[in-house]
């Protein structure tokens, strides 16, 4: 496996600070002069957000949220909650069916992503690493995928081809370069995904359960990768519900409840110390032990990939094993359940 990236693709700065609309480089986009929302920093601004899929199929409601420039941000919640629904929000691919939302301080609403210009500046700064990978490809080979990106920049050739090889070698792709991403293994499709994005250099990377199914060593290169671009100057917003993947991703935290309405947005330590707050929103849950004659009860976060478990248990309690001098520890029944596929849940 190669080792963790360098920063973005060459040529590619994550922010040059250059603030000219006519820059004769596109791809850059930049400050619109004059607009003193993106210079203070904020990038997002989403105000009373809500999102219904169907008449009272509701997805998010009443959802408050800024965000700031070089921020690491996790959205965290159970099952169901929300979490996928607010990055496709973000990232422009959902329009709210309440409330505003503000990015790099324009209205993005269906008006603007309409207009050609806006919608093609919006996603160049803005890339999804969808949950599945196999939702995201659909080129050829792993070259076409990573090319797709930059083709439709209108970028000059060679600049195109640095990107797609600078983003190769940096995700140590180059090997697989001429495979076809359908018959590549989950982690493979997952770093394919990650290059497709990273290739077109996007300010603001949205991943969608970015450990979810990876093997230990894949994600601890991930973690890696995103420390890297982090300290290159993106901005990360990471949708999760494993709670142990996040001191390295992330400083901060929105909690997303069952209702679909923010419980807590805070920094990360504090959000993961609020047991009470967990409990609530479905995060962890308490299970009940024999230990000997005595009956306790502690908190427990789901382990990773369990996604199907958690499903519409709010805070349920269960036993583990069957009864008196049992004392198995926290995770030994869980342990026997078969670990849910890869992307189970999307
Ligand atoms: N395409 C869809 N059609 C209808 N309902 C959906 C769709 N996608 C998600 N939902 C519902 O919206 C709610 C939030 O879903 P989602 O954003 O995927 O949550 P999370 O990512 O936190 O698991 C859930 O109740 C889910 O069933
Ligand atoms: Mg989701």
């Amino acid at each position: 496996m190669a080792g963790p990236p360098v920063g973005p693709p060459s040529g590619a700065p994550a922010d040059d600070g250059r603030a000219s609309p006519n820059d004769a480089a596109p791809e850059r986009e930049t400050t619109p002069p004059g607009d003193t929302r993106e210079r203070a920093g904020i990038l997002f601004r989403l105000t009373g957000v809500g999102y219904e899929y169907a008449p009272g199929v509701e997805a998010l409601a009443a959802v408050d949220l800024q965000i700031d420039r070089g921020e690491r941000l996790a959205i965290l919640g159970a099952n169901g909650s929300g979490k996928s629904t607010l990055l496709k929000v973000l990232a422009g691919l959902a329009q709210p069916t309440q409330g505003t939302v503000e990015a790099f301080g324009e209205r993005i609403d269906d008006g603007a992503l309409k207009d050609e210009a806006t919608a093609q500046r919006f996603r160049r700064r803005v890339g999804m690493v969808f949950q599945s990978a196999d939702a995201q490809l659909f080129n050829p080979s792993v070259r076409d995928e990573v090319a797709f990106g930059p083709l439709h920049l209108d970028l000059p050739r060679a600049e195109i081809v640095a990107r797609v090889e600078d983003t190769l070698a940096m995700l140590g792709l180059g090997a697989l370069a001429e495979r076809a991403p359908y018959n590549l293994s989950g982690g493979e499709k997952k770093k394919v995904a990650l290059a497709s994005v990273l290739s077109i250099n996007p300010e603001v990377l949205m991943l969608d359960e970015p450990t979810n199914g990876l093997d230990p060593r894949t994600q601890e290169w991930l973690m890696e990768l995103l420390e890297q671009l982090h300290g290159a100057g993106k901005t990360i917003v990471v949708a999760t519900h494993q709670l142990d993947v996040l001191e390295r991703m992330v400083d901060r935290a929105v909690v997303l409840g069952e209702d679909h309405r923010p419980a807590a947005d805070g920094a990360l330590a504090d959000v993961l110390s609020d047991r009470d707050l967990l409990l609530s929103v479905n995060l962890i849950h308490e299970h009940a032990h024999h230990h000997g004659a005595l009956l306790h009860s502690h908190p427990h976060a789901h382990p990773p990939g369990r996604e199907r478990h958690a499903e519409n248990q709010p805070e349920h309690r269960h036993r583990h094993g069957q009864g008196r001098g049992d004392g198995p520890g926290p995770d030994r029944a869980e342990s026997r359940e078969p670990a849910a596929r890869d992307g189970a849940t999307q």
